[in-house]
């Protein structure tokens, strides 16, 4: 059975089609990296995978069942997380927040719910960090703390949306290969979003590039080439291999890491 499967789909907000007539078969305990530039459709997808948006046309299925909102079976991390406003909690408390229907200042847990919030620490390694304060953790320790939310109720498949925005390398590193090893001891299929591919080498399995409307999903020696992309992008891409990694360059200059460095900018804007 597939994880995920789309015949035909078209998702669409009114007049604007993101993605149109797209076929994509991903299996189970697949790690897919999601890839394209801004505005190519990368969350819309992700959306439309949770019910959130039905599509214009075509269908999509998920662990053989038709696309439903609030599946049980899902995982999400949201790309706009917002500003963590509930700085004095714990890291407990915080991903205690993500357990169905738990509200801040409500009663305790039940004891399945609170053994079901150490499981999820325990997956990322978190057990010490679940005892401090929220403020005192730095932004990649937080991720692994979105990381465990997002794994309450065992999720057979985990949406992870650019997961790495404003991590340096380093922390980049750690999310990837954590996200992987609890992939791999969980048994789940994974779609994490990114605007550089690198990071994710040696990780995924396939990539699901986007862009113009189009899709690729395969190996990264077969979708990450120059012929590919450049229909993805809808201008002349050169793929360059280099010490082990890839720089999708248009006109000189490497379209990946500009919109990643964007990415950076707005996101001090925000915060
Ligand atoms: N609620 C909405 N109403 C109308 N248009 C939307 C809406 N949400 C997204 N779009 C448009 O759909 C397109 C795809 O957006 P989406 O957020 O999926 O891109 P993305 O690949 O996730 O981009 P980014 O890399 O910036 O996160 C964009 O052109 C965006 O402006
Ligand atoms: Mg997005």
């Amino acid at each position: 059975m597939s994880a995920i499967e789309f015949a035909g789909v078209t998702l669409a907000f009114g007049a604007r089609t993101v993605l149109a007539d797209i076929d994509l078969r991903i299996d189970d305990n697949e790690f897919i990296g999601v890839l394209g530039p801004n505005g190519s459709g990368k969350t819309t997808m992700m959306r439309a995978i949770l019910g959130l948006l039905p599509p214009s046309r075509g269908a999509i299925r998920v662990l053989g069942k038709p696309v439903a909102r609030g599946n049980p079976v899902i995982g999400y991390m949201p790309q706009m997380r917002g500003p963590l406003d509930q700085l004095r909690l714990s890291g407990w408390d915080f991903v205690a927040s993500g357990v169905n229907g738990h509200q801040w200042g409500l009663p305790l847990l039940s004891r399945a719910a609170r053994r079901e919030v150490a499981w999820a620490l325990e997956q990322v390694h978190a057990a010490d960090l679940a005892r401090r304060p929220l403020a005192e953790t730095s932004g990649g320790e937080r991720q692994r703390l979105l990381l465990a939310q997002a794994l309450l109720g065992r999720p057979r498949l985990l949406l992870l949306d650019e997961p790495l925005i404003s991590l340096d390398p380093h922390h980049q590193r750690f999310v990837v290969e954590l996200t992987r090893a609890v992939q791999q001891e969980v048994g789940i299929t994974v779609l994490f979003s990114a605007h550089e591919l690198n990071p994710l080498l040696g990780a995924l399995d396939r990539v699901l590039y986007l862009g113009h409307g189009n899709a690729a999903l395969g190996t990264v020696e077969e979708v990450v080439t120059g012929p590919v992309l450049s229909r993805l992008y809808g201008s002349e891409i050169d793929v360059v291999r280099l010490n082990g990694r890839i720089f999708v360059m248009s006109g000189g200059h490497d379209v990946e890491r500009d919109a990643h460095q964007h990415d950076h900018s707005e996101h001090h804007v925000h915060v």
